[in-house]
């Protein structure tokens, strides 16, 4: 039976958190062996909000390496940057001349991103839905696995597919989300009912995958908790305690019983240094292998050239097709 075909990416504007470790690298990792994959380094999509150009690059390889270290295999999957592959801004053109202004100007993130950029409102920035659909739609992605933050965005992508379907022929896959479940959501340490995010104004906030083992310790003693000194599991009454429970059972592959039975009797100090030194472990070997990954330049320019060769190839195949129906001469 053919497999079917995952799409997914991200931006290089960032260093991810252990929450987008646990809600999405971690996953992609295992979907290897289950799907044919391809995932992309959204770089196109960064320059919606301005970039210093030196930074941009150091980060795209950052994330690269990164995503290595977690265990993206470029023998298993296909891993590329978008700017290596044409055809995402040439479909790109097609179907904004099949998307309404209004459809865009009405996205979530438009309105977000608009408030906070407000001097920098550009035509990438509301047309970043349409780019995205571009990058799904050019690889018949069956599944796409995204935050529940990209969620109307997936929903534009399928109106797109079913519009340009039924006005020439069958040509797109309409793409469905895979939206990871609450239970493998990571909160905020300071405010345990808010997800953790790379952008908390409060870097006591989030762990970042990159940070150092003492900050990691020193930021999950700062954990807000609650003053009942009991290490249970109740979402309701105890968040942060029920957060910190979470990460353990995650990074030791303990369940959440265990570990309360684990923790019964002690307190949150003890508690707090054993989930930080349970992180710690998980980040140090994939640091490790980011480091050195980084050094070898030469390797991660053939891992992109590859990408890119094999991206391109499946781009273009389904650009003609496009081409094509439209009523372009094929030469
Ligand atoms: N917009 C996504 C994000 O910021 C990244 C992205 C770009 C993406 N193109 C994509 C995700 C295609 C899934 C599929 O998270």
């Amino acid at each position: 039976m053919e497999r079917k075909v995952m799409f997914s990416a991200v931006q290089p504007s960032g260093i991810p958190t252990i929450g987008n470790y646990v809600g999405a690298i971690k996953n992609w990792v295992q979907f290897q062996d289950e799907y044919d994959c391809i995932y992309s380094l959204a770089d196109l999509h960064t320059l919606t909000v301005k970039q210093v150009p030196a930074e941009l690059r150091a980060r795209s390889y950052e994330l690269l390496a990164l995503y290595l270290a977690c265990g993206l295999d470029p023998e298993k999957s296909i891993i590329f940057a978008q700017s290596h592959v044409p055809q995402h801004a040439e479909l790109t053109w097609v179907l904004n001349t099949m998307t309404y202004p209004g459809e865009l100007a009405r996205m979530t993130q438009f309105k977000d991103k608009s408030a906070h950029h407000a001097e920098n409102i550009n035509m990438g920035l509301m047309d970043y839905p349409v780019l995205m659909a571009s990058d799904i739609l050019l690889y018949g992605a069956h599944y796409v696995p995204i935050g529940a933050d990209q969620k109307q965005h997936l929903e534009i992508t399928r109106d797109l597919a079913i519009r340009f379907n039924n006005r020439y022929s069958p040509t797109f896959v309409v793409p469905e989300p895979l939206i990871p479940k609450m239970g493998a959501r990571v909160m905020s340490l300071q405010d345990p009912t808010k997800k953790m995010s790379k952008s908390d104004e409060n870097v006591n906030a989030f762990i970042s995958m990159t940070d150092k083992p003492e900050d990691i310790i020193r930021k999950f003693k700062r954990a807000v908790t609650d003053s009942d000194m009991c290490v249970k599991y109740d979402v309701e009454n105890k968040p942060g305690v029920s957060n910190l429970l979470t990460i353990y059972s995650i990074f030791t592959g303990k369940t959440v019983e265990e570990a309360e039975r684990e923790f019964e009797g002690k307190g949150y100090g003890e508690f707090k240094q054993a989930v930080g030194e349970a992180v710690v472990e998980v980040l140090r070997p994939i640091n490790e292998k980011k480091e050195a990954l980084l050094k070898d330049k030469a390797y991660l320019n053939k891992v992109l050239a590859d990408g890119k060769q094999k991206a391109e190839y499946l781009a273009r195949k389904m650009l003609n097709k496009v081409y094509k129906k439209i009523g372009f001469i094929q030469l």
